[in-house]
């Protein structure tokens, strides 16, 4: 930058997303973090926060769940216990090493037939069909990529309209990061959706939501 002027979020973002972002359709910017998988699915946060909660809330038995940002597998595996043979989970990480190891565990868990894994962005669900999918985690997925708007869009898409989504973002970043998630943008998202819950804590922002038009009854629908 050769300007003395002092550089805005905006513009940061803007440059950052222009000068990372691969060119491709995969929409993959180079700047996504990613994390060693060992990190994300180990005993100690298995004991500390079980995934059992997260994964009753949000899955039942035959229906289809989008883990995206889904690592090694921390809630992709519950969640395939959870929606059995007649359901399926679509494990979304742009992470090859991450996907890798949760083929591993899927396998060895007898869930290679119930979860699709797939490398790839957040930001390119292609291979989802629209409106297809019960729930979608995004648990700690947004801060960690920097097109917010791009995997906002595919989660609608593939969204069934009466479908739930779960998102959580650090609290802990830079405003000028790119990949930041800060309070008036968090805002913004969740205006996007209809809040079911949503809940501020000292080190992560969480809300359960669901798309904005409530889905009218199956009987007004066929009139
Ligand atoms: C904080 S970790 C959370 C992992 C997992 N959801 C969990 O709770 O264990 C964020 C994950 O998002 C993935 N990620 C970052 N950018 C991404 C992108 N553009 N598309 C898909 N995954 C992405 C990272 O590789 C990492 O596995």
């Amino acid at each position: 930058m050769s300007s003395d002027k002092p550089e805005g979020a905006e513009a940061k973002k803007e440059r950052l997303t222009a000068r990372n972002t691969v060119s491709c359709s995969s929409c993959i910017a180079a700047s996504d973090r990613r994390f060693r998988p060992w990190l994300l699915d180990n005993a100690v946060r298995r004991l500390l926060s079980p995934p059992g909660k997260l994964v009753k809330e949000f899955a039942k038995e035959g229906q289809v769940v989008a883990d995206l940002g889904s690592g090694s597998g921390f809630y992709s595996i519950p969640l395939g216990k959870k929606v059995g043979p007649k359901g399926r989970v679509y494990a979304v990480d742009f992470d090859e090493r991450a996907i890798a190891r949760l083929e591993k565990k899927a396998a060895k868990a007898n869930l290679g037939e119930v979860i699709a894994a797939h490398v790839g962005s957040a930001a390119d669900l292609h291979h989802i069909p629209e409106a297809s999918v019960d729930s979608v985690i995004a648990n700690g997925l947004l801060c960690c990529m920097v097109d917010h708007a791009g995997a906002l869009s595919e989660i609608k898409r593939i969204l069934k309209p009466e479908g739930r989504v779960y998102l959580s973002v650090a609290r802990i970043g830079r405003k000028e990061d790119p990949r930041y998630v800060g309070r008036v943008e968090w805002e913004e998202i969740l205006s996007g959706f209809r809040v079911i819950w949503r809940r501020d804590g000292l080190a992560t922002r969480r809300a359960k939501v669901a798309k904005r038009e409530i889905p009218l009854p199956a009987e007004l629908r066929a009139r």
